[in-house]
């Protein structure tokens, strides 16, 4: 069990005798040369960037009654994840509205929540030049006034980039050596996090903790580093599926996030053979997936590994004794619906190890901006580690640049 800042890692690791220590000379080194941001990020951050993010957010709270936030892949999915986890269900303005995809559906549903709202534009592209940004942006550009539009992305380079200065948008930068999965906590997420009204102070202050934890670690003995490790045995093993279930709906969106993140970092081709490489990983959803996916993972292809996610309710009450409770389901109001939920994601453990798939555990004694921000920051330390083992380069995405090529030489 490892005890780290904001949460507990219950993990096995398959014996092996992998040298940790040149995979981390290695990362470091990287590190160390700027080319790679992420991980001194959370010491380096400029200290005005949080003040401004939050300045920015509270001009748009308060003049606004609805917010597109248009990004995709990385650009999306962290902040969103973080909004869908914190956001104070209370706090009905302004409404969030994400537009990711540029279908039909998702480009109508957003113009209708648009209809009859103040509404403000954030643009969030690192490239700046992501055709679905501009696909979304011209679309909506008629319903929007040009003061309404905020952009987070590169500096100096992109469509974008050249768009806010000619048009004079407020903008925040993406530091050009975070890419797109590991920029959740630059201008990328702290905008949208402010608008929602999360504390980014406090993400930054879990990550910051998180990274604290793992810096003093000797290679060996780094949580991360035995995460990416154990993910690169059971690849071994042939274990190339690998399920995140969480069992809390407010997280599922970051299981999105964690499928990004190892998807795109570690899916592809070894650099010193060419050789395919990577996991494919899975979000589920816990106990709905149980009803869905489970039987798979249990008697289907032994290729599996299946880590569980849970989070304690410090308010969890009884579940109550009424009037529809009969003496056959009493036994449910001994337990809150918390306890109810955990019990089941041990049903599955159990169910799953005694047929072999290894399983590992995250416990969250509660989730905030402090916790998940110290998560954000270990899966991704763990991935780029992993990066190192599998011997590809975690930090590019030639596959999607293909894709994005093509698209344009199609259109
Ligand atoms: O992680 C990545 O690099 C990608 O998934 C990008 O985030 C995604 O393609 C969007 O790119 P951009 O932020 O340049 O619009």
């Amino acid at each position: 069990m490892f005890e780290l800042p904001g949460f507990n890692l219950d993990l096995k690791i398959p014996d092996s005798s992998v040298d940790l220590s040149a995979a981390h000379a290695d990362l470091h080194k990287k590190y160390q040369s700027g080319s790679i941001g992420f991980y001194d990020w959370p010491k380096n951050i400029p200290p005005s960037l949080i003040g401004e993010a939050k300045t920015l957010g509270d001009e748009i709270r308060k003049n606004f009654e609805c917010v597109v936030l248009i990004g995709i892949g990385g650009s999306f999915l962290g902040a969103a994840g973080l909004i869908e986890a914190l956001r104070d269900p209370k706090e009905k303005s302004p409404q969030i509205v994400w537009l990711s995809n540029v279908d039909r559906t998702a480009l109508n549903r957003t113009m209708a929540a648009m209809q009859g709202k103040k509404t403000a534009l954030v643009l969030i592209s690192k490239s700046g030049s992501t055709v679905e940004a501009l696909t979304a942006l011209y679309e909506l550009q008629s319903s929007i006034d040009s003061k309404a539009i905020y952009v987070i992305t590169d500096p100096e380079k992109g469509e974008l980039r050249q768009l806010s200065k000619t048009h004079g948008w407020k903008s925040l930068p993406v530091p050009p050596n975070i890419g797109g999965r590991f920029s959740v906590l630059t201008g990328v997420g702290l905008l949208p996090h402010a608008i929602a009204g999360i504390d980014n102070a406090k993400l930054l202050e879990g990550a910051a903790k998180m990274r604290e934890r793992l810096e003093k670690a000797a290679p060996k003995e780094n949580p991360a580093y035995q995460y990416a490790l154990a993910s690169y045995l059971w690849c071994e093993q042939k274990r190339n599926i690998h399920v995140l279930m969480p069992y809390d709906s407010g997280i599922a969106l970051i299981g999105d996030w964690f499928v990004q993140l190892w998807a795109e970092s570690i899916g592809k081709k070894r650099i010193k053979d060419g050789q395919p490489v990577g996991f494919t990983p899975i979000r589920c959803l816990g106990t709905t997936d149980q009803h869905s996916q489970l039987q798979l993972f249990k008697e289907g292809p032994e290729d599996k590994v299946v880590g569980f996610i849970e989070v304690r309710d410090s308010n969890a009450k009884l579940i109550p004794k009424g009037a529809l409770v009969t003496k056959h389901f009493e036994f449910l109001t001994k337990h809150s619906a918390e306890g109810v939920n955990r019990a089941a994601s041990k049903a599955v453990e159990e169910s799953l190890n005694r047929s072999g798939t290894p399983t590992y555990r995250f416990s969250f004694p509660s989730l905030n901006p402090e916790t998940l921000g110290s998560f954000l920051f270990f899966q991704m330390t763990a991935c780029a580690f992993a990066g190192e083992l599998f011997g590809v380069n975690a930090f590019d995405q030639p596959g999607v640049e293909e894709t994005k090529t093509l698209l344009r030489a199609a259109l």
